[in-house]
């Protein structure tokens, strides 16, 4: 009798259908066209594959796989985070060589910012959630072009590009040929100040 289901339906060997899961900070739509732009200006020159303005992001936490039955417990775990609303200026831009990322960032880190990533992921690991890089220092980031050719391109000139986060979201990312589609599971709202 090996063809019978196990308890709930699935049979004993199959795996529980997945979704590959992040948590990040969506830029407000003016913020990402200048970064999007500033992508596809910096990958005619450079190579690579820009970020499109649908998909610009900040990564908070990075989970991978999740059986679709444990994706209300994930959104559970970070509903309960409290963390306050910031101000991001991303006024740099640097190209990692080691992955041939283009990327945006800022000068001074918003220490709401570490503490809201920081608390997240405690959330999640608490809830049982494996979180990548969790014992790393966080790098907030927004990864403008992937796969840069020319390795020694001169970078942007300086840019200041202020970005207020009220929320964060989970999204999931649907892996293709063409790139990844997101789509937005839940969002969190991030407190007012004062
Ligand atoms: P990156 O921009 O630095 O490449 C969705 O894939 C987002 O999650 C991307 O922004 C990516 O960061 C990040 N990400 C993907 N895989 C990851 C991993 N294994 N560890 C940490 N972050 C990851």
């Amino acid at each position: 009798m090996s063809n019978v289901p196990a308890e709930g339906g699935r049979e004993r060997n199959e795996q529980p259908e997945t979704a590959r899961v992040f948590f990040a900070l969506w830029p407000p739509p003016e913020i990402a066209g200048q970064l999007a732009a500033l992508a596809a200006s910096f990958a005619a020159q450079a190579g690579g594959r820009p970020t499109r303005e649908a998909t610009v992001h900040l990564t908070l936490a990075f989970i991978g796989d999740v059986p679709l039955e444990r994706l209300a417990d994930l959104e559970h775990a970070a509903r309960n985070v409290r963390a306050e609303s910031f101000d991001l200026t991303l006024d740099r831009f640097g190209l990692w060589q080691h992955n041939r990322i283009f990327w945006a960032g800022c000068s001074i880190v918003p220490p709401a910012l570490v503490d809201l990533a920081s608390a997240l992921s405690a959330a999640l690991q608490g809830a049982g959630f494996e979180v990548a890089d969790a014992h790393r220092k966080f790098t907030p980031h927004v990864t403008l072009v992937r796969k840069v050719k020319a390795l020694a391109a001169p970078l942007p000139p300086s840019h200041t590009l202020p970005w207020r986060s009220t929320k964060f979201v989970l999204v999931r990312s649907d892996l293709s040929a063409s790139g990844a589609s997101y789509q937005t599971l839940a969002e969190f709202s991030l407190s007012g100040r004062g």
